[in-house]
């Protein structure tokens, strides 16, 4: 059986319907601004080697799902740098910077935000400190190090990975430039978030008089997210149905839409989406999510080799698409909402529905890509 008709048989894990959705354009506005979101717009489309990242049709999955279009922003082609984070910490180094050369930049990472944060420091000759704890696989490492950063290792997870950055960079007056926001540390990550709405103007800007009805958002912390929220708000005149999807042993925002309030979880297994395996909803993103999200999902990680080769083999577009492990959930939640007929009829998926969804990274970490490739 080829992979294309296996999707019949994929599900989801878990379902929720946010009780509390109540879409509102100004007060998403009011938390990442319009001006926020121009001036990152502005500034990032004079970089060097700047273009839109394609938008492409997958085709042959939308009419296997009986639905209109399924759009795919394939990131992959991000700067070389291979996903959509390039956008949001180079982005903030270059802020809050403001062309002053004898910062020191230092980050904590699960990887693709640390290259972005050493490819802009390196652009505008700062030195650069990177926290990565033991999770993150050393080709991550190198290709930071490629970029002159110092990559420092630390033992345990990611949050003792943030730790280590915060006590280090407060003894040597280091500027973090962080992507998670705290009690009084929002301005940073909210720059990152500015950087990453460019997805979305670009988006706009494809997709003409086709209105999408319904857009699925990946999310680690829900900076991405976030700002993809904010994004619809800034430049579409219409309100999609907005679904999170995240690993099912890390579902952070799930929870805390349940809850009504930020929920810290425990996370019992590491997904292989390493970006997204992340116990606790970042505070911005919280804000702007917890009123705007229609519905979350939560999926296994048992698609995510299946569909990375279905993207690597056209099987579900013409084009034969590179996407990493974060690339897959947009496209793994979807086939399981389908496939549900009482979900699917629920949440209104049907013969017109016009659905978005991000191929948030490339072979980030070509190791593991090749081995999901050939497994
Ligand atoms: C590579 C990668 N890292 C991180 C994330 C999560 O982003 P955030 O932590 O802003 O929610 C994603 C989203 O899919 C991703 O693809």
């Amino acid at each position: 059986m080829s992979s294309e008709s296996e999707v019949l048989n994929w599900k989801y894990s878990y379902f929720l319907k946010n009780e509390k959705n109540n879409f509102n354009k100004n007060d998403i506005l009011n938390i990442l601004t319009i001006n926020d979101i121009d001036d990152a717009y502005k500034t990032i489309s004079k970089w060097d080697n700047y273009s839109p990242t394609p938008l492409i049709s997958l085709n042959k999955l939308s009419k296997k799902l009986k639905l209109n279009k399924i759009f795919y922003k394939d990131e992959s082609k991000r700067f070389h740098l291979k996903s959509f984070k390039a956008l949001g910490g180079a982005y903030a180094v270059e802020k809050v910077t403001k062309g002053n050369k004898k910062i020191t930049i230092s980050t904590a990472t699960a990887g693709n935000h640390g290259r972005s944060v050493a490819w802009g420091s390196k652009k505008l000759g700062l030195q650069c400190k990177i926290f990565i704890s033991e999770y993150v696989s050393e080709f991550r490492a190198k290709v930071m190090r490629s970029f002159g950063a110092d990559v420092i290792r630390v033992k345990g997870n990611y949050d003792n990975s943030l730790n280590e950055c915060i006590k280090q960079s407060k003894e040597n007056d280091w500027q973090i430039v962080q992507d998670v926001a705290w009690e009084d540390y929002k301005l940073v990550p909210k720059l990152t978030m500015a950087g990453y709405s460019v997805m979305m103007k670009e988006i706009s800007e494809k997709i003409n008089n086709q209105k999408i009805t319904h857009v699925i958002l990946q999310a680690g912390v829900g900076g991405m997210a976030a700002a993809m929220v904010a994004g619809i708000a800034r430049y579409l005149n219409y309100i999609p149905k907005i679904i999170i999807v995240e690993p099912e042993n890390a579902s952070c925002v799930l929870e805390s839409i349940k809850n009504g309030k930020i929920k810290k979880i425990t996370i019992k297994k590491e997904s292989l989406m390493g970006g997204m395996s992340c116990d606790e909803v970042s505070l911005v993103p919280w804000e702007i999510l917890k009123n705007s999200v229609d519905y979350c999902v939560s999926i296994s990680d048992d698609y995510i080799s299946k569909t990375i080769k279905s993207l690597a083999n056209s099987e579900f577009s013409n084009e034969k698409i590179t996407g990493g492990e974060c690339s897959t959930p947009g496209i793994v939640s979807l086939v399981g909402l389908c496939n549900d007929t009482q979900v699917r009829k629920k949440i209104n998926l049907n013969e017109d529905s016009n659905v978005l969804i991000f191929g948030c990274e490339g072979d980030a970490d070509e190791e593991l890509y090749q081995k999901l490739l050939n497994s």
